[in-house]
């Protein structure tokens, strides 16, 4: 997918979630905060986009960095950043970069909505290492992904290349994420998404 082009001619049906994608990604969020009091410490949304979910992780009492590559999402991101009166730090830069691009550690959870699953073998290879670096001994990695398959667009990726872009991590958890594209994008690119979620070994 061209991010940059996409943003810039408006296409981003990812934003377009409705209400069963939403009740899985906080029923995602509260597993995460079971037995804890906000706030539950730092979040790093990868791939943030404009935002959305990591300012859903703002308001429930995270405390969030948003990274992006596509300065025209980052810029939406800050109008719903502030729009939403949440504290969110947004950083542009490369999700397979992320020290270089000033992202510290601390990570209690690491969310990826879209991202990695586009990523081709090497940048999955080098975004799992930088995970590796920056998130908590404690941490949750939750990845959004369509599977591989030949089909426009979005390459995909399957469970043992994630498992592979993530040695020492285990796959605890795969579940639908109820996302649905318009008809006809859903029938041509065929998501069939799930979350996996991953937890250190
Ligand atoms: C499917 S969109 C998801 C956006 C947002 N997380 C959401 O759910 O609304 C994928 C995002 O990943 C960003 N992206 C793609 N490759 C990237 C990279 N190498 N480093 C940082 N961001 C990247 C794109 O610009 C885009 O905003």
């Amino acid at each position: 997918m061209n991010w940059r082009f996409a943003y810039a001619v408006g296409f981003h049906p990812w934003e377009d979630t409705d209400a069963p994608f939403a009740r899985k990604i906080a029923e995602l969020f509260d597993r995460e905060e079971k037995g804890c009091q906000p706030p539950y410490g730092q979040a790093l949304d990868l791939g943030t986009g404009s935002g959305i979910w990591g300012i859903e992780l703002a308001k429930r009492g995270w405390q969030v960095t948003g990274i992006d590559i596509v300065e025209k999402a980052l810029r939406r991101a800050r109008e719903r950043v502030k729009k939403a009166g949440v504290d969110m730090r947004l950083v542009c830069g490369d999700v397979t970069a992320l020290r270089a691009a000033g992202v510290e550690s601390g990570f209690r959870l690491v969310l990826d909505t879209g991202t990695f699953h586009d990523l081709n073998s090497t940048q999955r290879d080098a975004m799992g290492g930088e995970v590796s670096a920056v998130a908590a001994p404690d941490a949750t990695v939750l990845l959004l992904v369509w599977p591989r398959r030949r089909r426009p667009l979005i390459r995909g990726a399957s469970r043992s290349e994630i498992e592979a872009a993530f040695p020492g991590w285990k796959v605890t958890d795969v579940e639908p994420s109820h996302f649905r594209l318009p008809k006809i994008l859903d029938l041509l690119l065929k998501p069939d998404e799930h979350w996996y979620r991953l937890r250190r070994e």
